[in-house]
């Protein structure tokens, strides 16, 4: 874990209140998981504590790390009105990324994003290609209407969009396109990286147990420390003796075996 200023190199708004930011960043796009988050300060001193920010790509050839991010507050609004040239404080990266390894033995790989929680598949999808090229990546995202983003993914699989209101791709939920594929497709092992809102995620636990497709999720939770310390992220999964644990997401997490989450 790293604490450092680091320089923004650039800083664009994708759609209305969704902002891509570019740090130079060598040591810590160096360590940079898929999964992994950072905390950003904002300078202003009344607001202390920092805004966790998934990665959306880490390039350590390029030394840059890359993040997207929405304005839901002040800190936020604060950070996207800065501009190439600004410094930022930054620690990270942050908590445990998906588990890549899991993949080796599968023959097929779904990635599914919804909303805010796509951005964390671009890495997840680009350090798998990297791993398994062989191996096909179907990557599931999730929008209320209009994309935002996607067409990035093709690099590394095939996208599958699906939006509330037919206004791209499938119309219907992730899960109901996810579905639609495997109507067609062959039988395989396969396993789900899933990163999105509690509904989308809550849905893909029976999904996922129906097809006996392994599942890892990235939980997205308001944080205080962002590092452990104070417990204001709590997270309950099911133990093995078929009780439940409280977990940080920002410590333990943000990543955890699907089926083990307990969505309140
Ligand atoms: Fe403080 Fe997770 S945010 S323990």
């Amino acid at each position: 874990m790293i604490t450092d200023t680091y320089t923004i190199i650039s800083q664009e708004e994708l759609s209305p209140g969704i902002f891509q930011m570019a740090l130079y960043a060598p040591q810590m796009a160096q360590e940079a998981l898929p999964g992994q988050f950072v905390d950003i300060y904002c300078a202003s001193k009344d607001k202390l504590l920092p805004r966790p920010i998934s990665l959306f790509d880490a390039d350590p050839v390029e030394g840059t790390l890359s993040l997207i991010y929405a304005v839901v507050g002040k800190g936020t609004e604060e950070i996207s009105s800065m501009v190439e040239g600004d410094t930022i404080r930054v620690t990270g990266p942050l908590g445990h990324g998906f588990p890549l390894e899991q993949a080796r033995k599968m023959e097929e790989i779904f990635l599914v994003g919804g909303g805010l929680g796509i951005p964390p598949m671009y890495l997840l999808a680009r350090r798998l290609h990297i791993l398994y090229p062989e191996k096909p990546i179907r990557v599931f995202l999730g929008f209320r209407s209009e994309p935002w983003i996607g067409e990035i993914f093709s690099a590394f699989g095939e996208v599958l969009p699906s939006s509330d209101d037919g206004a791209c791709g499938f119309k219907g939920t992730v899960i109901d396109r996810m579905k639609n594929y495997l109507d067609t497709a062959d039988s395989g092992s396969r396993i789900l990286y899933a990163c999105g809102p509690i509904p989308m995620m809550r849905a893909i636990q029976p999904f996922a147990a129906d097809h006996d497709i392994e599942t890892w999720f990235s939980l997205e939770e308001r944080m205080g420390c962002g590092f452990g310390a104070c417990y204001g992220c709590p997270a309950r999964l099911r133990t093995e003796e078929g009780g439940s644990v409280l977990k940080r997401v920002c410590k333990d997490g943000p990543v955890f075996p699907g089926k083990d989450v307990i969505f309140a």
